[in-house]
């Protein structure tokens, strides 16, 4: 008996703690970069759906930019198109721009749109063609080559995406943008989630990743940087004490900074409710990356 009173208590503490970041961050904008084990598995899909429209009820402002490699990979293989890649990168033809513009567009944002009004939550699927909100022209690989249509963004149009803020919708952003010829082009989800943050100068950029966070040595968990600003990551960088697949995603967050964006968390997208455990406690889970002096 006086156990369970204990852990009723506990619960109560729990929402407590969370009292003076609810505070602080009730209308405030939310960028979630929805990706890799999360977008898998059911559990961890239930998840983000949950902290989602808990984030919503309490007043905060999601915005959701999904990924979806392995969706597209897995519908071009069913469709019998043989990709070529360039170390590592699928080089997209315009069939296979199409092809990720449909798994995209069509099929994964359309899916989380109707997660969400199924807890309740108001949510509309939008690309970066709608309101041409990433305007995009080709970006070549690190040695200059031409990859196809990868789009880099050049201009992010925040109407289309004010109004459904406005309007008390959760927007749910595929990254496929088009040019001023009207052609498709595939983005990196991490960059059009960081470009859209930036231009809506959101307070926060969330990144759902499958690692813990910024590790100082990638193979050991409890390595990880639990929160630093622009210059530490630089000099981290610099000195060699973050590397190897660390950097792109260090470098997306000191991206978010720059752009305007108070803070840029990467977290553990494998750990359920992560979302909230990082917004709402103290200590939170994952990276912070911050602009401010010290941390
Ligand atoms: N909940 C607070 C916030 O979202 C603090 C999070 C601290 N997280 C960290 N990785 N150090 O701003």
């Amino acid at each position: 008996m006086k156990h369970q009173m204990e852990t009723e208590i506990l619960k109560a503490e729990v929402l407590i703690e969370a009292i003076p970041y609810i505070r602080r961050f009730a209308g405030s904008i939310v960028v979630v970069k929805y990706g890799g084990s999360a977008m898998v598995d059911e559990n961890l899909k239930k998840s983000v759906i949950q902290d989602i429209a808990m984030l919503k009820y309490i007043g905060l402002k999601p915005v959701v930019v999904h990924g979806g490699g392995k969706e597209i990979t897995s519908l071009l293989d069913r469709l019998g198109k043989k990709s070529e890649f360039l170390d590592g990168l699928r080089v997209t033809d315009e069939e296979t721009a199409q092809v990720a513009e449909m798994v995209l567009s069509g099929s994964i944002a359309k899916a989380l749109v109707d997660e969400l009004e199924g807890v309740g939550i108001k949510a509309v699927g939008i690309s970066g063609k709608d309101g041409r909100t990433m305007l995009c022209s080709k970006k070549l690989d690190e040695k200059g080559r031409d990859l196809g249509f990868v789009g880099q963004i050049d201009k992010v149009d925040t109407s289309l995406l004010d109004t459904l803020l406005a309007n008390n919708f959760v927007p749910v952003v595929s990254p496929v943008g088009v040019d001023g010829m009207g052609n498709t082009y595939n983005i990196n989800a991490d960059y059009a989630a960081s470009a859209v943050a930036g231009a809506l100068s959101a307070q926060k950029l969330m990144f759902l990743t499958d690692v813990e966070g910024i590790l100082k040595d990638k193979d050991d968990p409890a390595s990880i940087l639990r929160s630093l600003n622009k210059g530490q990551a630089l000099a981290y960088i610099a000195d060699g004490t973050i590397k190897g697949g660390m950097i792109p995603k260090v470098q997306c967050c000191i991206d978010g900074l720059e752009k305007g964006v108070e803070s840029v968390h990467v977290l553990d997208g494998r750990v359920s409710h992560a979302i909230l455990l990082e917004i709402f406690t103290t200590k939170g889970i994952g990276t912070m990356v911050t602009d401010k002096e010290s941390v």
